[in-house]
């Protein structure tokens, strides 16, 4: 008999999904599509989803790629001449201008991952390290994902907060006590999203010294590492000593420094070889390897648009000195952003019984205003909602008269 298609039919799926829901991230996505679908006036700060078109010389690169009919699997990793372009692309720190801002080792070839996003590639991490009921500590506030990302190897995220008070970053004491003999590794972010941070010698040799003493692989997200403002400097830890370098792996991608989200460029870089291979299998037994289109279009991209990238941190740049000045006039606080592209401001005098969570105060602000942010509460802190500055000035302008007339509203 045919089934009725109207029945539903139950699965059992496997248990872990039931601790995993979609990134909120995603969430986002649908729900400014469906405000704009519906015509109603939106002013989009959710998402770190940054857009300044294509470089002419990858345009020209990509249609070439068409026309030359590239369609084969790649290698899992990616092939040696896109590989090649990212390692001279990094240890030149893509330009000059970097020179004096940017500190971190070189990698060959052999030690680069390329494959479709920085996220996969926290996930490869994820699954190449932790057995379930392995812990891995994130630091909070912290990027959302990273959370489900450990959760889908069935590893245990311990949860490590700090506050306005120390900076955002906890003290070593802290730090300590939350490691147990399953503590597999930790996660760490710089410059940081959401708070803004970019983090100094000091509190990445505390990371490197906890992780030397215990054992720990360290996993470094630096997907923003070209986006540092004024005077301050990206470090990488694996830049510390040859110890530390060996038990991390770099995590980057194009879609922050390049403005590329929507291509899915991601790249891993560990001096671990067994890590290297390790992702290596992830891809190949998953996507078995990314676009070959844009694999070979993109060492043109790496190689031949820094003016694109030096363009892109000029502008938020701007974007950061306008909000940073607004906000401030209007008396709401925020940690000051070093490097990255949010402003993590503090919503906590105006949670209250009609508006007790950022969450609700998130909904209410898109609902009344039309303006979309992130709810502080999705990483790992209530008190704050996170400004992703992915409008122009004269945008973000409109948006802060409108938060602050919400905030006088509600206040
Ligand atoms: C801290 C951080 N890491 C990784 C990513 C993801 O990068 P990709 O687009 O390459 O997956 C993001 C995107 O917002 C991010 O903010």
């Amino acid at each position: 008999m045919v089934p009725n298609n109207k029945e539903e039919k139950s699965m059992k799926l496997a248990e872990r999904m039931n601790e995993i829901g979609f990134a909120l991230t995603a969430g986002l996505i649908i729900e400014v599509n469906k405000r704009k679908a519906a015509g109603k006036d939106v002013i989009d700060l959710g998402l770190g989803d940054i857009n300044f078109g294509h470089p002419p010389a990858f345009i020209t690169a990509v249609i070439e790629a068409v026309q030359n009919h590239v369609n084969a699997y790649t290698e899992p990793g990616g092939p040696s001449e896109l590989r090649e372009a990212i390692s001279i692309a990094h240890n030149q720190h893509y330009s000059d201008f970097y020179k004096d801002k940017i500190i971190q080792p070189d990698y060959n070839p052999d030690e680069i991952v390329y494959t479709t996003s920085a996220k996969f590639l926290i996930v490869a991490s994820a699954l190449s390290l932790a057995n379930p009921g392995d812990e891995i500590i994130i630091l909070a506030p912290y990027w959302p994902p990273y959370i489900d990302a450990f959760k889908l190897p069935g590893a245990v995220p311990r949860i490590c907060h700090s506050t306005k008070e120390n900076n955002f970053f906890p003290s070593p004491q802290y730090l300590n006590s939350l490691i147990t003999n399953k503590t597999k590794g930790i996660i760490i972010n710089t410059p940081h999203n959401p708070t803004g941070r970019v983090y100094r010698f000091k509190e990445l040799k505390c990371i490197a010294d906890i992780a030397q003493k215990y054992d720990l692989a360290i996993i470094s997200d630096e997907v923003y590492d070209t986006l540092i403002f004024d005077n301050n400097v990206h470090m990488s830890i694996a830049s510390l000593d040859n110890d530390t370098a060996q038990r991390t792996v770099v995590i980057k991608g194009l879609s922050k420094g390049f403005g590329m989200g929507g291509m899915r460029f991601g790249y891993a870089m560990s001096k671990n070889p067994e890590l290297i291979t390790s992702l290596k299998k992830v891809v190949s037994n998953t996507i078995t390897c990314g676009s070959s289109i844009l694999q070979t279009a993109a060492p043109s991209l790496l190689l031949n648009s820094i003016d694109h990238v030096i363009t892109i941190r000029e502008e938020f740049e701007k974007r950061v000195k306008f909000s940073e000045n607004v906000l401030s006039e209007y008396g709401i606080q925020f940690p000051k952003v070093e490097g990255g592209i949010y402003v993590f401001a503090d919503i906590s005098p105006y949670l209250d019984r009609t508006m007790p969570t950022s969450t609700i105060f998130a909904e209410k602000l898109v609902s009344e205003t039309g303006v979309v942010v992130l709810a502080g509460g999705a990483c790992g802190n209530d008190n704050y909602i996170r400004i992703a500055l992915i409008q122009d000035v004269d945008m973000l302008k409109e948006a802060y008269k409108r938060l602050t007339k919400f905030i006088n509203k509600h206040g």
